[in-house]
């Protein structure tokens, strides 16, 4: 049996080995969010609408081909279909918008974020606002805020930075890389497909190239990629790098090859452009 058949067969194993996200309770303001039991979806309409968001967050490239371009899928990022702190969770995401976005100059709706991650998460087209996959999406958004109050803060919201960058140094980045990440997402970066045909068919994502998201994304950012990488990768392991070995490895993967965004030029308006934007 080839090796990277193994990994994938083990790491198949190992997902459903981890352990369950924590519980809903009070720490020093910050809402520890509980995912709320899927014998919460009403029937009917409404609740089939909540199951086919979920299965567009999960499906996204096959489920929506002409608005998911790239290879990836929303929960490749949101994991765990946007139930996991530190992980961009969509728990509670309800309450945080609209908002004011300093890179549109706007206060953005939920769909208008939404439609943000699909133009450059997955380097594709917007499906519009009043459309059905749109509607599903914020209908999944919904329930899994049933339980959080407005107002709070909510635990692991988006990708947090670590509380002290160090100097990346890609060159190390590149070496780290072929050990730590390239058993599964492959030493070009391309990912892997899963064994035998599935929905989804990635069994581990592309990091770069023509698959993968463009360089107006939110994980082409240093200090975002590094808190993910950080935290939740190898993704057995996560939290078994250190900061530096994070920010080294970070730093070489969003400097691969990747697509560019067409509209970038448009950003940040009135300033207030981050040190680790890529343009
Ligand atoms: C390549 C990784 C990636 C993929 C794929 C991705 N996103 Fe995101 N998403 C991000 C990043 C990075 C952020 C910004 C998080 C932060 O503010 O720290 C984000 C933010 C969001 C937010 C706002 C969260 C908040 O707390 O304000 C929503 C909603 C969202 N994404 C939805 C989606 C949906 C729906 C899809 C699929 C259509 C998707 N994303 C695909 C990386 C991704
Ligand atoms: C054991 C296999 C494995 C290893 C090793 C691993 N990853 Fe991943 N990685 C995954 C899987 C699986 C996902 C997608 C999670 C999902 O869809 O549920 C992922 C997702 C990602 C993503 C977000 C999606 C994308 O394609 O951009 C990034 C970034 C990432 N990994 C970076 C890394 C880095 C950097 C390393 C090395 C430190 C690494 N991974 C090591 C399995 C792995």
């Amino acid at each position: 049996m080839k090796s990277w058949v193994v990994v994938v067969m083990l790491s198949t194993a190992l997902i459903s080995m981890l352990p369950p996200e924590p519980s809903a309770a009070d720490d020093k303001g910050v809402y520890l969010f509980k995912v709320p039991d899927k014998s919460t979806i009403p029937n009917g309409p409404a609740g089939e609408m909540i199951g086919r968001g979920l299965m567009l967050v999960t499906h996204t490239p096959r489920e929506l081909p002409l608005y998911a371009l790239s290879s990836l899928r929303c929960s490749n990022c949101h994991l765990k279909a946007g139930t996991v702190a530190f992980a961009a969770p969509w728990v509670g995401v309800i309450h945080r918008y609209p908002r004011y976005s300093s890179r549109s100059d706007k206060n953005v709706t939920l769909a208008q974020r939404i439609q943000g991650c699909f133009r450059r998460s997955l380097n594709g087209k917007a499906p519009s606002i009043d459309s059905e996959p749109m509607q599903a999406i914020i209908a999944y958004m919904t329930w899994l805020s049933r339980d959080v109050p407005p107002d709070v803060k909510v635990e692991g919201r988006g990708f947090p930075a670590l509380a002290h960058p160090p100097t990346p140094n890609r060159q190390r980045g590149q070496e780290l890389f072929k050990d730590r990440c390239a058993v599964c997402h492959g030493k070009d970066g391309g990912g892997r497909l899963n064994e035998k045909p599935q929905r989804y068919p990635y069994g581990f994502p592309p990091l770069w190239g023509d698959g993968s998201f463009n360089i107006a994304a939110g994980m082409a950012r240093l200090h975002k990629a590094a808190a993910f990488i950080k935290r939740k990768m190898p993704f057995t392991a996560g939290g078994t790098l250190s900061d530096q070995e994070a920010y080294d490895i970070a730093d070489f993967v969003i400097h691969q090859p990747r697509p560019d965004y067409a509209g970038k030029e448009n950003d940040w308006p009135k300033g207030g452009k981050p040190d680790d934007a890529r343009y």
